[in-house]
């Protein structure tokens, strides 16, 4: 009689094994995420690992000095957005995979992007969620041409590296990495293993064939597939597609990139006709701006290189009950709070015992200090019901003491301030004298909140 397989555990999320079930993940927090599988799963899954040294040649170490450089072949998607967001176009030989919440539209990226690569390389796009037919509908509708486009239906990784020996094709479009299974694993799709033995066979594709492969990759928020996260450390690019579900506006974000800077986004919009790129993200996120009402302030944050304005609404009410509410959208909380006590304190805003909500507006995600001051002066505009002049915006980090620290980038966030029409902008006098305004735009330095707010409100 074989004996007993002995069980190991594993957090969906993040990949972590732990001897025995547990209601919330020891590593990464998260609850109901820990499921059973039995070892040989986790021995077996060294096996493309030996595969792989065999696959490439074997190296030894070697001074640096004597290491052969040559660029990175690159090639464009046609995609602009899509190609800055990778570094200037996809790397040869590269594993990119591309993460988002399901509907987000990944398939429709990646579909999209055929239509120029096909031009010039052979594609083959594997869905194991959608028949070819379905496909095909698609592609149509989103006016893919494709002569070099092959589509294959199959969820199974051995018949899909079949399927690529024969065909040889350059680019290949995994859709998704949760619906492929390797036959020699005994888990269901989906699951750690699973999902970690495929990419690794994918990557070994990638490197010992040149084979560029784009994997896409649900993420799951109850935690019942293996999400990308557990492969981050794997491939060479991370991709992450995010949006508001209500908007259209799609952000593609890089969270890793071995060949070039993590700092860039896309912009998309969805439409009837698939995704449309956004090149001036700061026109579409400030269109539609409310004129002349209280609460809201443009600022200029980076997104990257890019300067991208951002719109921040502010509602400030009386507190119905004891306790002040809070909450904001698109903008660090901690920070909200912190400068609504600046403003109280130092601004001399008695806005503690009202409620306080924070927006920012087009799904944008505002993480940077820069935007500091905008939010402030949203936040009294809407509390003194006094409306901000619509063609001002405003940059700047506020302290503490209420004071307002210099921002980076400055001259390019003004230029892109300007070139959107607005004609004042209040930034640090910290920040003044290094920098030249823009013609046509006036330059309102102010060392605090309270001179701030005084010389606008
Ligand atoms: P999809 O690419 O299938 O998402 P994912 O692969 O990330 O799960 O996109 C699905 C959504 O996109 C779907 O809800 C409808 C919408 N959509 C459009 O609005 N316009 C279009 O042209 C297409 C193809 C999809
Ligand atoms: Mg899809």
């Amino acid at each position: 009689m074989s004996p007993k397989a002995k069980k190991v555990f594993y957090c969906t999320q993040c990949g972590n094994e732990t001897p025995k079930w547990q209601g919330q993940c020891s590593a990464c927090g998260a609850w109901n995420t820990i499921v059973e599988q039995p070892e040989a799963v986790t021995r077996k899954s060294a096996g493309p690992r030996r595969a792989a040294a065999g696959g490439l040649a074997r190296s030894r170490p070697q001074p640096i000095g004597e290491v052969e450089t040559t660029d990175e072949l690159r090639f464009e998607t046609g995609l602009g957005e899509l190609d800055r967001v990778l570094g200037g176009g996809a790397v040869k030989g590269s594993l990119v995979l591309v993460g988002g919440a399901p509907g987000i539209g990944k398939s429709t990226l990646m579909l999209q992007i055929c239509d120029s690569l096909c031009r010039f390389a052979n594609v083959l796009y594997v869905s194991g969620e959608e028949s070819q037919r379905q496909i095909k509908l698609r592609a149509e509708r989103l006016k893919v041409r494709g002569e070099g486009l092959y589509l294959l239906s199959e969820t199974n990784l051995e018949d899909v590296m079949e399927a690529v020996q024969e065909l040889k094709p350059d680019v290949l479009i995994v859709d998704s990495i949760q619906t492929m299974y390797n036959g020699d694993t005994t888990s269901t799709p989906g699951s750690v293993g699973q999902v970690k033995e495929c990419t690794m066979a994918l990557m070994q594709l990638a490197k010992g064939q040149g084979v560029t492969v784009f994997v896409i990759g649900h993420i799951n928020k109850e935690g019942s597939l293996a999400g990308p996260k557990v492969l981050e450390h794997m491939v060479d690019c991370v991709l992450y597609f995010e949006g508001e579900e209500h908007m259209s506006h799609r952000i593609l974000r890089a969270a890793k990139n071995r060949f070039g800077a993590t700092n860039e986004i896309g912009v998309f919009d969805m439409g009837d006709h698939g995704l449309t790129e956004v090149p001036n993200p700061s026109e579409a996120l400030l269109s539609g701006r409310p004129q002349d009402t209280p609460g809201t302030c443009v600022t200029c944050v980076m997104e990257g290189a890019r300067p991208v304005l951002a719109e921040i609404q502010a509602l400030v009410v009386p507190s119905a009950y004891g306790n002040a509410r809070r909450t904001s959208n698109g903008f660090d909380y901690n920070r909200a709070v912190l400068l609504l006590a600046v403003l109280e304190k130092r601004g001399g805003l008695m806005i503690n015992s009202c409620d306080a909500y924070l927006n920012v507006i087009g799904g944008l995600w505002v993480g940077e200090p820069a935007a500091d001051l905008a939010a402030v002066i949203a936040l009294a505009s809407s509390f003194r019901d006094k409306c901000v002049p619509g063609d001002l915006a405003a940059v700047g980090e506020v302290g503490l003491t209420g004071e307002l620290r210099s921002v980076n980038s400055l001259s390019q966030r003004l230029s892109e301030v300007r070139r959107l029409g607005f004609t004042k902008c209040l930034i640090p006098a910290q920040n003044h004298g290094k920098i030249a305004a823009p013609e046509g735009l006036q330059l309102i330095k102010v060392r605090n909140i309270r001179e701030a707010l005084a010389a606008i409100l």
